[in-house]
C-alpha cells in the first residue's frame, strides 16, 4: 500500500486548523485523528450513560460500544483476550496500579530492575515502592550512545529480582529496547517483565505474544486518541494474580461491612466511573491505526529523522543524545545547539511555527547520563514531511545566528 503523508495530514483536524504548524512533538502528544474524534461525538452525541451498571437500553448501548473499544485495543496489541485489557488514565496509571498491587507481594530484599533510559513514569513509582516495602532498585546501565547496555544482564537481573521495568523506546534517544534477552533473563530467574509502551504505540501495532512480556502500559493521547485514557495489558495468569490497587464501585464481587470480594480481571482494576468516552475514542484510534500501511510510513518517518540527523551535523556541530543511526530506532532526534539552553531553542522555532519539545524530558537519569541538564527534541509522526523538517532546520540556523 502506497503511502502520502499529505493525505494522512488530512484526518487529523487540527492540523487542518493550523496549516502553518509544524507539529514535531508527537512524542509527548499525538494529535487527534478524526475516527476518534467521530467515535467520542457519535458517543456524547447518542450513547451517553455511564456503563457496567445500567439494564436500560441507552445504558446497554454505552456498554457494547465501551466494550468494543476494549476488544479494539486488545487487536491493536493481539493480546489474547479483552479481558486481558485494563482502562486506565494513562501510562503513569499504569504502572503506579502495578507498582501497588504487585508491589503488595514484594519484601525487604527482592528486587526491580529498571534502566538509567526510563522516563520518570517508570522510575518515580518504584521509587515510592521502595520507600513502602523495603526492595532494592537495580538499573540497567547505557551505552556510550543511549541504548540499553545488555552485556551483563546476569548482575542485576539476580534470583533476587521480582520485576523488570523497561521502557519499549526511550522518549528522549527514540533507542527500541532489545526485549528478548531480558524477557529470557527475567524467565530464568522467574520475574515478571513491565514494559512501557508508551513511545512504540504510535509507531505501529505491538504484539504483546510474541513479546512475551506479563504487563504492557501505553497512553491513548500519544496514539492518535484522547487524553485522560490508556491500557494496562497484562497477560490474564498476571492480573488474576494481582490484587486490586484503587477501591470503590465496579471492581468488587460482594461486599459486606465485613469485608469485600473482588471481581476478576479487568474490572478488578477499573474502580469508579471509568473514562468512558476516552476509551471509545481510543478503540476507534487504535482500529483505524492497526490498517494503516506501517511499513511505508515506518520508512517515511525514519527518512525524516534521517534527514534531520543528517543536516544537523553539518550544521552547528550538535551533540546529538542517542544513535545517530536509524537502526531500532524511532523517529525521535534529541540534541543541543551549540551552548544555547533548548528552551530558548524552542522559543526561536515557534516563531517559526515549529513545535518541539526542549528540557529534561522527564528522563533525569539519563541526561545525568550524558551530561547534560536537557535537550531539544524533534519527534516525528507519519503526518510529517520533508517541509516540517525545512522549518525546523530554518529555525535553528535563525537561533544561531540570534543566540550566538
Ligand atoms: N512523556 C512525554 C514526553 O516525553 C510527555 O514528552
Amino acid at each position: 500500500m502506497s503511502f502520502q503523508p499529505a493525505e494522512w495530514r488530512r484526518h487529523f483536524p487540527l492540523l487542518a486548523n493550523h496549516p502553518e504548524l509544524h507539529y514535531l512533538d508527537n512524542a509527548a502528544t499525538g494529535q487527534l485523528c478524526e475516527k476518534a474524534f467521530d467515535a467520542v461525538t457519535l458517543h456524547e452525541l447518542t450513547q451517553r450513560a455511564n456503563v457496567l451498571r445500567g439494564t436500560y437500553r441507552l445504558a446497554e448501548l454505552a456498554d457494547a460500544a465501551y466494550e468494543n473499544a476494549r476488544r479494539q485495543a486488545a487487536t491493536y496489541l493481539n493480546a489474547a483476550s479483552p479481558d486481558e485489557v485494563v482502562f486506565v488514565s494513562g501510562t503513569t496509571a499504569a504502572i503506579n496500579l502495578v507498582a501497588h498491587a504487585f508491589g503488595e507481594g514484594l519484601k525487604t530484599g527482592d528486587e526491580v530492575v529498571l534502566s538509567l533510559a526510563e522516563h520518570h513514569s517508570n522510575l518515580v513509582p518504584w521509587q515510592m515502592l521502595r520507600e513502602r516495602r523495603g526492595v532494592a532498585l537495580r538499573f540497567l546501565p547505557l551505552a556510550p550512545d543511549g541504548r540499553l547496555d545488555l552485556s551483563r544482564l546476569d548482575a542485576p537481573i539476580s534470583p533476587r529480582c521480582k520485576l523488570v521495568a523497561v521502557t519499549h523506546a526511550s522518549n528522549v534517544t527514540g533507542a527500541v529496547t532489545d526485549l528478548a534477552p531480558i524477557v529470557a533473563a527475567a524467565r530464568a530467574v522467574g520475574a515478571r517483565v513491565l514494559v512501557d509502551g508508551a513511545q512504540a504505540v504510535q509507531h505501529g501495532p505491538v504484539d504483546v505474544q510474541a513479546l512475551d512480556v506479563d504487563f504492557y502500559a501505553f497512553s491513548g493521547h500519544k496514539a492518535f486518541g484522547p487524553t485522560g485514557v490508556g491500557v494496562l495489558w497484562g497477560r490474564s495468569e498476571a492480573l488474576q494474580a494481582l490484587p486490586p490497587f484503587l477501591g470503590g464501585g465496579g471492581m468488587i464481587g460482594r461486599v459486606t461491612p465485613e469485608g469485600s470480594s473482588w471481581a476478576m480481571p479487568p474490572r478488578r482494576f477499573e474502580a469508579g466511573t471509568p473514562p468512558i468516552a476516552q476509551a471509545i475514542g481510543l478503540g476507534a484510534a487504535l482500529d483505524w491505526l492497526r490498517a494503516q500501511p506501517w511499513p511505508a510510513m515506518q520508512a517515511h518517518t525514519a527518512g525524516l529523522a534521517q534527514r534531520l540527523i543528517a543536516e544537523l551535523a553539518v550544521l552547528a556541530g550538535p551533540t546529538f543524545i542517542g544513535p545517530r543511526d536509524l537502526k531500532q530506532r524511532l523517529p525521535i532526534v534529541a540534541f543541543n545547539l551549540a551552548d544555547i539552553h533548548p528552551h530558548d531553542v524552542c522559543q526561536v522555532l515557534d516563531a517559526h511555527h515549529v513545535a518541539v519539545r526542549g528540557g529534561h524530558h522527564c528522563a533525569q537519569p539519563l541526561m545525568d547520563r550524558f551530561g547534560v541538564a536537557g535537550a531539544v527534541r524533534a519527534s516525528f509522526a507519519p503526518y510529517n514531511s520533508e517541509a516540517d523538517v525545512d522549518a525546523l532546520l530554518e529555525g535553528l540556523k535563525d537561533a544561531l545566528r540570534k543566540l550566538t
